[in-house]
């Protein structure tokens, strides 16, 4: 058991810090039984936790949205993420938190009074695979069959995992989801395509995640004066793209350069996705030496 939980190093569960393997939840917790629950990832790096207001803002939003009570303060929220810490050596990390309805009979009607749980741990991130970033990534185009509230950050993943599970399936690190012929997001990530020289990503709406990596590539865009336009475009269209990539807390902003089975220009990462990776490390490497920018 302890083994399977190498890589977590500690764990919170309704207030108590707990050792991975002795973490415990009632199996009739609503985010067992209905998926029904909030969750975020957040990058950790050099100790600090990367965009740390953006992903609790969204958080409770989130919670907001689907009527959960909001446990905490984003204060409080900063001692657990400081304690979970306390365990975690030198290397990069990612924060998970999740908060579900909490436990109740089964029912789908949310019960009256019910006090959420909370669930957060720390892991180790392995950095992006540099093959990754000096080849590219290949992915697969597959059928966006998800539901319509694709921008709640919820735990009822069945749908994005096995879209993912279908990419792997097929040798291809992800899947770029497609819907009406429109490409919405990836598995797990968000999409980026360069169409006659312009970068372009779907628009926030019920379609997509709202991925902080996402808005913070899109504000590093406009302040170095690349043009990048929030407009949908379709799955032919991204044929026809020079580059293409993704993003998200745990990938960064990774180039992908074969679809399906078609190569992305001539398959290798493209001058505009290296000037992003560029300005995104550089973003990061400011952020972990500038605490007046994290509360983290
Ligand atoms: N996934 N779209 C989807 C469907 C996602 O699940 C994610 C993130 C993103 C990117 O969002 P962000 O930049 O905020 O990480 C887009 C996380 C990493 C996960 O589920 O593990």
């Amino acid at each position: 058991m302890k083994e399977l939980f190498s890589d977590v190093v500690y764990a919170y569960v309704n207030g108590d810090f707990v050792a991975p393997e002795a973490a415990k939840i009632s199996p009739f917790d609503r985010g067992m039984v209905f998926g029904d629950g909030i969750y975020e990832v957040v990058p950790v790096y050099g100790g600090r936790a990367f965009r740390w207001e953006e992903h609790l803002e969204r958080l409770n939003r989130n919670l907001e949205i689907v009527g959960i009570r909001v446990p905490m303060s984003n204060e409080q929220w900063t001692g657990v993420f400081d304690r979970l810490m306390s365990r975690a050596a030198d290397a990069n990390h990612y924060l998970y938190l999740q908060v579900t309805r909490g436990v109740a009979p089964r029912n789908h009607v949310f019960p009256d009074a019910i006090e959420p749980t909370v669930f957060a741990f720390v892991q180790k991130l392995a950095p992006v695979s540099s093959d990754l970033l000096e080849v590219g990534a290949r992915a697969v185009t597959v059928t966006d069959f998800r539901w319509h509230r694709c921008d709640i950050k919820t735990t009822s993943l069945i749908a994005n995992a096995w879209l993912r599970q279908q990419a792997k399936e097929q040798g291809a690190v992800e899947a770029l989801l497609v819907r009406d012929g429109v490409v919405t997001e990836g598995a797990a990530t968000n999409v980026f395509a360069v169409i006659d020289g312009v970068v372009r990503t779907a628009p926030q709406g019920p379609q997509i995640l709202p991925g902080i990596t996402r808005d913070l590539v899109i504000e590093l865009m406009l302040q170095a004066g690349i043009r990048c336009e929030e407009r949908t475009f379709t799955k032919a269209e991204m044929a026809q793209a020079t580059e293409v990539w993704i993003t998200s807390s745990t990938n960064e902003v990774m180039p992908v350069t074969r679809i399906d089975n078609a190569k992305v220009s001539d398959a290798r990462p493209g001058p505009v996705f290296q000037r992003v990776h560029e300005l995104f490390q550089q973003f990061k490497a400011e952020y972990c030496t500038d605490a007046r920018r994290d509360v983290g």
